[in-house]
């Protein structure tokens, strides 16, 4: 519809502030904007209003500096003609939300959802950083689809400890082994993971909060080279201004996540996700941003389109360095404008630039061939997820690109049965049940043992947590062997670097096949053929079946009985069922 005052398509915004079928409402709407001192001239003008979702906060401080930058985003937003109106979003800081940060994906989209439909927004920018913020963002702006862009916090600067490179999460791992081992102590274990923390920003490793920037990047979300600049550095703040102006054009040229985010480009994503070696998370982030863009995506897709895709990126966890060599080096349009050359990219799909993908990695290759590799010499080959079923599960992925040779070595390459292992199996029910008991000698865990943890996923924990990279016990480290293989049905940070089958679907608490596996029971893993079985007659599954699943424990909040009661498998996302229903609201204003 155009407007007759402004001769130009009529904004949303206009429905609330220049409304002559409903001046007293406009007017209420109107008044109390004004007591921040803005005039009715300003809303009623027909410019844009671009909300800033600020994801930033203290209880955020991965995204704090948001903050800051947005005073940027509004700078860029008032030069090319907008009116920008900054809000909270709901805080996400994954390290630190009980009993898991992914319980409140779901919430902080449900939230932002009401904001974007209820609210008088023409287009938003995304302020996005720790790992959930940036999934949460892109579901709700494809639910709504109003014209939105990303905005990454970027990671923090390099971390140093004693003249070693030392990279969020990757550090804990690995000094958590040290002091298991005895080699260090309490002090020094505390003082290396500060030293990875430097300055503000996400984490610095190629762990959920840098991967799904990075995809939200190759998704046509964000400007170019958007993901990877350090958030300390001074191209940050330009960024900022650049993605403000450019949220006021896709407002004008009415560009909307549903003319982006198409199937094409969530392959593309996956495919990225191989070469940088993204984290495992982005299995059930990429899923839930899918469905509710209205992308049909298949859970085999990491394998069929992302197993074969080579490592490029030598970054933490799966290689040696961080954030800033990689965002010098080229950062992700490097990785993708490989990718493009080798013909593993689409590079047709239009982009928030108002370009094609292709288009804006003209010119962008990669600057530092140690850190961005080229396509035919990769660090590793066929760096994936592979997909696995059988009796346990119906879906898990593995990410074979963190596997260590000596693990290869150990595990997958008896001769005549390479990538295929037997085990015998050490069952936990939940985190606290594998801290108890771990070291306790009469698991008898050796070598060949498999760790498993069940009550890990969506309706176990609830949220689905980060625990099923396991630690073997300390007779075991002492010894030299730091891992072991693990399976669970639920997740494992981004930055870990352990060879485990994760986001097993269906849970356990939803009666999968991990509730009826028993302490002793041999587990085949096959690589070659993507199974992964408990070697239990089918007979005595259905015998234990009748002793009921694991229980876990009671609803602890109001939200945590909603999400339960609405929450998908990780196969699926864990998403909130029926929620995709909903895709382009904001095609019809909400009523008065
Ligand atoms: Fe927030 Fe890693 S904990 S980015
Ligand atoms: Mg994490």
């Amino acid at each position: 519809m155009t407007d007759e005052k402004t001769g130009k398509r009529r904004l949303r915004s206009q429905d609330w502030f220049d409304n002559r079928e409903h001046v007293d409402m406009a007017a209420l709407y109107l008044e109390r904007f004004m007591n921040y001192g803005i005039t009715p001239e300003e809303l009623r003008s027909g410019k844009p209003v671009i909300g800033i979702a600020q994801s930033g906060s203290d209880l955020t401080p991965c995204n704090r500096h948001h903050v800051e930058l947005a005073r940027r985003v509004r700078d860029g937003i008032r030069d090319a003609g907008g009116i920008p109106i900054e809000f909270p979003t709901h805080p996400i800081f994954e390290n630190c939300k009980r009993p898991t940060a992914a319980l409140d994906r779901n919430l902080a989209y449900l939230g932002l959802v009401e904001i974007l439909y209820g609210y008088p927004l023409d287009g938003v920018v995304l302020t996005t950083g720790c790992d959930k913020t940036t999934p949460s963002a892109l579901m709700a702006a494809s639910t709504v689809d109003i014209p939105a862009i990303v905005l990454s916090g970027g990671p923090m600067l390099d971390g140093w400890h004693e003249g070693d490179l030392v990279g969020s999460g990757t550090v804990i791992w690995r000094a958590r082994r040290k002091l298991a081992a005895g080699t260090i102590d309490e002090e020094e274990f505390l003082q290396s993971a500060m030293d990875s923390a430097p300055s503000i920003g996400h984490c610095n490793t190629m762990g959920t909060a840098s991967t799904m920037n990075a995809l939200a990047e190759a998704l046509g979300m964000s400007l170019t080279g958007c993901a990877a600049i350090p958030a300390a550095y001074r191209e940050r703040g330009q960024m900022a201004y650049r993605t403000g102006r450019r949220a006021v054009e896709l407002v004008l040229e009415d560009i909307r996540p549903s003319s982006i985010l198409t199937r094409e480009v969530f392959l593309n994503a996956i495919r990225v996700n191989s070469a940088i070696g993204g984290s495992t998370n982005a299995q059930p982030h990429l899923m839930a941003m899918a469905k509710h863009a209205g992308v049909e995506l298949e859970p085999e897709d990491w394998q069929v389109h992302g197993y074969d895709i080579p490592l490029l990126a030598d970054v933490q966890p799966a290689g040696r360095f961080l954030g800033e060599r990689f965002h010098r080096a080229g950062g992700v349009p490097a990785i993708m404008r490989e990718l493009l050359d080798a013909g593993k990219l689409d590079g047709d799909c239009p982009t928030v630039t108002g370009r094609s993908m292709a288009e804006n990695l003209e010119g962008r290759g990669a600057s530092d061939r140690e850190v961005i590799r080229p396509y035919g010499e990769p660090l590793k080959e066929r760096a994936g997820f592979l997909v696995l079923k059988g009796n346990l599960f119906d879906f898990a992925i593995m990410k074979t690109s963190v596997i260590s040779q000596e693990f290869r070595a150990r595990y997958l390459s008896e001769p005549g049965r390479e990538g295929i292992f037997e085990g015998r199996a050490v069952v936990f029910d939940g985190s606290e049940d594998y801290h108890r008991r771990i070291n306790d000698p009469a698991l008898g865990i050796d070598e060949r043992t498999i760790l498993v943890i069940r009550g890990a996923g969506p309706l176990g924990w609830p949220g689905s947590a980060e625990v099923v990279n396991m630690q073997p016990p300390d007779h075991l480290l002492k010894r030299g062997i730091t891992s072991l293989p693990t399976i669970g049905d639920g997740r494992q940070s981004g930055t870990a670097d352990s060879p485990s089958i994760l986001n097993a679907s269906p849970e356990s608490a939803a009666g999968g096949g991990l509730a009826f596996l028993r302490t002793g029971d041999v587990i085949r893993i096959d690589l070659t053929q993507g199974r992964c079985d408990m070697l239990v007659e089918a007979a005595e599954i259905e015998r234990r079946k009748a002793d009921g699943i694991p229980p876990v424990p009671a609803d602890a909040t109001p939200w945590q009985r909603i999400y339960r009661r609405t929450v998908t498998q990780l196969s699926d996302g864990a998403v909130i069922d029926g929620a995709a229903d909903f895709r382009g609201i904001a095609e019809t204003p909400p009523r008065h």
